[in-house]
């Protein structure tokens, strides 16, 4: 396998639900260690090209390649490449009724065979990396939205992926909770995790996104570094997006601290 192809490579990819033809043809290649925020409305179709990557949704055409692997070859060995790929949701998908531990250690158990002590100290280990070492014992319903979270992200470390996917992870949270799940994805970016991050966090984007895609209606309407599609977007449909989460008076219900936080990133001059 070519060690110098991108990590994730998507190639003319189409996904429909009955009449709704969702994702039109998309093309996109990720490589090594890149960190790529993935912004668009409500319905463009951002969640189902993460769940295409890794077969949680099956494509209608086109094909994903991770790692080199083609996972849209119908003799792909799925169990594997799912291993190489970790996701991360809004809802943090915890089990409730075991502790923090047990919800890392039973999916390396399950699914990589790993004995008790051996899940136990890569469970440790990831904890102490987001954060939380002093959580093992808890249980889900005891920590805030944040802390769940980020056992939800230890989780997926667990069982040491080469890719993470991020779908919206901040979007339920409280907005004083976002900043310590930011702090562990931008942490990860920084030891080189290659990331696909679906994100309204746009100042998470400037700062810690390599690319940043804008999709609409199933397309990407255009990429590039956050600066310049964030900063000086050049199709009408981003610019009208970007107006339309950065806007308070527009938006239906904003949240006031992440509208101060989208604001701020706005008006701040670029670094490049
Ligand atoms: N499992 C599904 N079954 C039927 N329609 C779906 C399913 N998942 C998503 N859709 C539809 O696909 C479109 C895109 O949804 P989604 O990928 O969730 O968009 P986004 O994440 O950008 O909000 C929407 O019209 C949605 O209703
Ligand atoms: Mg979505």
């Amino acid at each position: 396998m070519a060690t110098d192809r991108p990590e994730i490579e998507i190639r003319g990819l189409h996904k429909s639900f009955g009449d709704n033809h969702v994702l039109r043809g998309i093309d996109l290649e990720i490589g090594r260690g890149e960190v790529v925020c993935v912004i668009g409305p409500s319905g463009s179709g951002k969640s189902t090209l993460l769940r295409c990557v890794n077969l949680l949704e099956e494509p209608n055409e086109g094909q994903v390649f991770v790692g080199g692997t083609e996972v849209t070859d119908l003799d792909v060995d799925i169990d594997a490449v799912r291993r190489r790929i970790g996701m991360v949701f809004q809802q943090f998908n915890l089990f409730p009724h075991v502790n923090v531990t047990e919800n890392l250690t039973l999916p390396q158990r399950r699914v990589l065979r790993r004995d008790k002590a051996q899940a136990a100290a890569v469970a440790r280990e990831n904890l102490a990396r987001v954060g939380l070492a002093d959580k093992a014992d808890a249980y889900p319903a005891q920590l805030s939205g944040g802390q769940q979270q980020r056992v939800a992200i230890a989780r997926a470390l667990s069982m040491g992926p080469a890719v993470m996917l991020f779908d919206e992870p901040t979007s339920a949270l409280d907005p004083e909770l976002v900043g310590d799940v930011l702090s562990v994805m931008r942490l990860l970016a920084a030891e080189g995790m290659t990331m696909m991050v679906v994100t309204h966090e746009m100042s998470f984007a400037r700062e810690v996104a390599d690319r940043v895609v804008f999709m609409d209606e199933g397309m990407i309407v255009e990429q590039g570094p956050a600066a310049q599609v964030v900063g000086d977007p050049q199709h009408e449909r981003t610019r009208n997006f970007l107006n339309r989460i950065l806007d308070p008076a527009a938006a239906a219900a904003p949240v006031a601290g992440s509208q101060d936080r989208l604001r701020k990133s706005v008006d701040e001059p670029s670094e490049e």
